[in-house]
């Protein structure tokens, strides 16, 4: 899990200086693509991914979300990147088995005040959604801080889509909810394996799927922001496992 989740941080490094006005999400995950493949030797794990029936296999390698879309954006050569976008990259690696999952916010350009300080209170949502995990807490208390953090800023947390249990497969139990009571959930303990994936909205927290089944986009079509790290439960604590250098938690 180590191991798959730096091969995904490392994606995250990579990707950045190509993250410029007038690239098309279509190369970026081309890029990332060529990247996994054959540097990393991994497998992109979004490629076909097909969850369920009542949607097509997962087109792409990566998942590329700009401005309004929550998340599960499908990268497009005809999606040109302009100056004030907000962009977030998902990756999400199979190493030796084993599932790596991250993302993070791009900034394209300079884009305004508002749009950065969503981007920045989002990833504080995260970093303050993995302090509080540690064994005997629970994940209620997780959701809860996070929840808290967006909301004092005036921001609204989206609930249909998850942080989620990661090893062998991709998404598996147990469901990790951006929001919550605290003291509630199921209890941490030393060995879980899970992700934290806060989506933040600057508007109302509700969204809709697009006629392609995938792209969720925000109701009123405000921006969304969105941070990703794999997380294990430590005897003493976490260990993020998609971890980048650049990073203190
Ligand atoms: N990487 C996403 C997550 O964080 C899942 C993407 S599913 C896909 O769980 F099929 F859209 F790739
Ligand atoms: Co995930
Ligand atoms: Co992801």
């Amino acid at each position: 899990m180590r191991a798959a989740g730096q091969a995904a941080a490392s994606v995250l490094n990579m990707i950045g200086e190509h993250v410029q006005p007038g690239v098309s999400t279509g190369q970026l995950d081309e890029t990332c693509h060529r990247y996994i493949v054959d540097e990393l030797q991994c497998i992109p794990a979004p490629l076909n991914y097909s969850p369920s029936r009542h949607q097509p296999p997962f087109p792409n390698a990566t998942c590329i979300s700009v401005n309004q879309v929550v998340c599960h954006g499908i990268p497009s050569k005809r999606k040109i990147l302009r100056k004030g976008d907000i962009v977030n990259i998902d990756i999400t690696v199979i190493k030796d088995g084993f599932h790596g999952d991250t993302s993070k916010m791009f900034l394209v350009g300079k884009p305004r005040a508002f749009a950065q300080k969503l981007v920045g209170v989002t990833q504080e949502c995260l970093y303050r959604g993995i302090r509080a995990v540690r064994p005997g807490a629970r994940l209620g208390d997780v959701g809860h801080t996070i929840q808290i953090h967006a909301e004092a800023h005036g921001y609204s947390v989206v609930q249909e889509y998850v942080g989620h249990g990661i090893g062998r497969k991709f998404h598996d139990a147990p469901t990790v909810f951006h929001f919550g009571l605290p003291n509630t959930g199921e209890k941490l303990i030393e060995g879980m394996a899970f992700t934290i994936e806060p989506m933040i909205n600057l508007g109302t927290r509700h969204t809709r799927v697009l006629g392609d089944k995938w792209t969720v986009v925000t109701l009123d079509r405000k921006l969304s922001a969105q941070w990703e790290h794999t997380i294990l439960v430590t005897a003493d604590g976490f260990e993020v496992l998609t971890k980048r250098d650049d990073e203190t938690i």
